[in-house]
């Protein structure tokens, strides 16, 4: 079983679908796209006991817990206690995401690179120290925000502002009790997903997120709107940095704090001009990110996700195709503020590219809107000029009323390339 109901879900269950251990597929809660692809469930991402109580009765041999907010809960440290194998970081380890207090703290620590930082439990306290610290500078709160927890201020009254938002009106509620202020960094962003039991660490092929709703990275931030794989910018040495300097330190710094991490470790980057620096971990898969990485992974995703679960991932086959994805994502109109749903979502002739579905839902057996971000449409091809071609060819087979997408996914990789 499959616990999430996003483009992400969607994609790892399509994944999954390849193999041929798998008898039978349930997503909890699934969505009305994922429905034609696995048995959808109602039982919400957030319901441990609900997860627990299915996965018992209906004998689940393996569960993969996709989701941050179930990760950080101990959803893998329930289903485990009822004899279920998941994969998924228990809650000890979930933590990397789920506090950027923990998570700063922990590269300090262990020397591993980051953005400079202090911490702060009272808004005076922050405010105060906001009035003379180097602007820009960045305000992050510390728990769970469903990703729009970090605030970039680019002048000080901005910055007090984003204090006020989350510690005084915690605009986020609990998780902005405490803020971390950070230091500004510049460079392109990469995210490279990795799988991890705890000792051995295999990073997948990198990625390149489009997180603002509107071409030319300008509107508000989204979970999202594209993405592109490999990421350009993350070259074979960059790469043999990252794993000496944030990967192999991160995964040992987990297990000797007797937290070790088993799962998707999401190592978000910054290229600065003193090397690459970690700006986020997360727990889990991306979203979009694993649209495009997924579909480039040539080996047995199930085989590699048991290997993790077993502890024996140094002898997994993990082997992606030399080739290029991008996925567009397309949302509703007004997204990632207002928007209207329930608009009919049909597909015509054939897109020669997958559809994973976020925000649609099956009403009198038809296929509606009922999100943000509606689904993805991925394309793969050799290279990646042919897969941006193919991925927006695509989008034209796809129909809804009050569609939105960015025209532009992929623009800045092509000109990094060039
Ligand atoms: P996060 O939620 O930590 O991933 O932050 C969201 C976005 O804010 C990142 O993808 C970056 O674009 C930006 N950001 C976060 N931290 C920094 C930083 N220290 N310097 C510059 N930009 C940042
Ligand atoms: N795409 C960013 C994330 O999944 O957090």
């Amino acid at each position: 079983m499959v616990i999430g109901s996003g483009g992400r879900e969607h994609a790892i269950i399509k994944k999954l679908k390849e193999s041929s251990a798998i008898d039978a597929l349930y997503a909890l809660p699934g969505n009305g796209g994922i429905a034609a692809d696995a048995i959808c469930v109602p039982v919400g991402a957030k319901d441990l006991e609900g997860q627990v109580r299915f996965a018992v009765e209906h004998q689940i041999d393996f569960a993969v817990v996709a989701p941050d907010d179930p990760l950080v809960l101990g959803a893998v440290d329930a289903l485990e206690a009822a004899g279920v194998k998941c994969f998924g970081p228990r809650k000890n380890a979930a933590i990397i995401e789920g506090s950027k207090v923990f998570s700063k703290n922990l590269m300090k620590k262990y020397g591993i690179p980051t953005a400079a930082y202090e911490v702060f439990e009272d808004a005076d306290a922050a405010l105060a120290y906001l009035k003379t610290a180097p602007i820009p500078t960045v305000i992050k709160a510390d728990g769970l925000a469903l990703g729009k927890g970090a605030i970039v201020a680019m002048t000080r009254e901005e910055a007090f502002e984003a204090v006020r938002t989350i510690m005084v009106d915690r605009a986020f509620g609990e998780s902005g009790s405490r803020v971390v202020v950070e230091e500004f960094l510049e460079g392109p962003e990469v995210s490279v997903l990795s799988f991890t039991d705890g000792k051995t660490v295999v990073p997948m092929v990198s990625s390149m997120d489009h997180k603002r709703a509107h071409d030319g990275d300008e509107g508000l931030n989204t979970g999202g709107m594209g993405t592109v794989a490999p990421n350009p910018y993350y070259t074979p040495d960059t790469a043999r940095r990252c794993m000496e300097e944030i990967f192999l330190p991160t995964i040992r710094a987990m297990r000797e704090e007797g937290r070790p991490f088993k799962g998707c470790l999401y190592f978000g980057l910054m290229l600065t001009k003193n090397g690459p620096k970690v700006i986020e971990y997360n727990c889990r898969f991306g979203d979009p990110e694993t649209q495009v990485v997924l579909p480039l992974l040539e080996s047995d995703l199930f085989a590699v996700m048991q290997a993790v679960a077993d502890e024996r991932l140094d002898t997994a086959d993990v082997r992606f195709s030399t080739g290029s994805a991008c996925c567009v994502v397309m949302a509703s109109d007004g997204y990632p503020q207002k928007y209207e749903t329930g608009f009919e979502i049909t597909l015509d002739g054939n897109p020669d590219a997958e559809v994973y579905f976020a925000g649609a839902k099956l009403t009198n057996g038809k296929l509606v809107t009922s999100g943000g971000r509606v689904l993805g449409v991925t394309a793969t091809a050799e290279t990646l000029p042919e897969a941006i071609t193919r991925a927006y060819q695509a989008v034209e087979h796809v129909h809804f009323a009050n569609a939105y997408y960015r025209k532009d996914i992929g623009q800045r990789a092509l000109a990094a390339l060039s």
